[in-house]
């Protein structure tokens, strides 16, 4: 008989994950690289749908960062591409299932028609309050904080403006809790700039899979690792 392994006992609110990993997994296949983005984007789904289950309710995904324009011309027009495909396939279901979508990062720099798609899908899903799904397409951490300083000047804030709680209230993440959990998928342990303000005490966990294979038994690992850590923000805990 099969056992449903138990819920874990403590669940992050937020997880963030930097989905790393495509290329290497479809290089390994002898694919193109973009064959690896496809794979990887439909693994999305049943992340998502694991995060729900267990109770998580915020889950952020880092999908294209403000250096990723650097790559060949070919692969960020594929991934535009992907990321409208995610849209128009998911965002129903989604709905459907309480998810909230949001973006995070500058929409400046994408394309009128993936702009209103985004505008769609956010406002379509506003009310759902089962799981929030942030997508970080085009993000940067220092972008981030540089466009929250200068929203804050240019509504006439002075000096006396610039404090955590105003610059947090200003960034693409407004309104969200900081992520308790950042998992990074292929081995890798740097943030490559995600959510670098955000993430100032958040648990890390990585794994050498690439993310196309990431499975939600890796995420419920990732989770109870995170269940053992003593967090203590800069100060003194019982055992301490
Ligand atoms: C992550 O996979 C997705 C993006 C950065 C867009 P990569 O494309 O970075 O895959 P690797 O790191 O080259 O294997
Ligand atoms: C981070 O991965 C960005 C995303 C997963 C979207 P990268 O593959 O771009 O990071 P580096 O270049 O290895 O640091
Ligand atoms: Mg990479």
């Amino acid at each position: 008989m099969m056992v449903e392994p138990a819920a874990p006992a403590i669940v992050p609110q937020h997880i963030a994950i930097i989905m790393d990993g495509n290329g290497r997994w479809a290089r390994q296949r002898g694919l193109p690289r973009l064959a690896g983005h496809r794979a990887g984007t439909e693994n999305i789904r049943r992340i998502v749908t694991e995060c729900a289950t267990v109770g998580v309710r915020y889950l952020t995904l880092y999908a294209f960062s403000t250096e990723n324009w650097s790559r060949p011309s070919a692969e960020v027009q594929g991934l535009l591409a992907i990321l409208g495909e995610f849209i128009d396939r998911e965002t129903e279901s989604l709905h459907r299932e309480g998810v909230q979508l949001r973006h995070l990062g500058r929409l400046d720099d994408l394309s009128a028609p993936l702009r209103t798609k985004i505008h769609t899908a956010v406002s379509q899903t506003r009310e759902n309050v089962r799981l929030t799904l942030a997508v970080a397409f085009n993000y940067g951490g220092r972008a981030d904080i540089i466009d929250a300083a200068r929203a804050i000047v240019a509504a006439g804030g002075g000096v006396e403006a610039l404090t955590e709680q105003n610059i947090a209230a200003h960034l693409t993440t407004r309104g969200m809790p900081d992520p308790d959990l950042i998992v990074r998928t292929s081995g890798e342990w740097r943030l490559s700039n995600f959510l670098i303000w955000q993430a100032a005490y958040s648990e890390y966990w990585t794994t050498p899979t690439f993310w196309p294979d990431f499975t939600p038994d890796l995420l419920r690992q990732a989770i109870h690792a995170y269940g053992h850590r003593q967090r203590r923000f800069g100060g003194l805990t019982e055992e301490s």
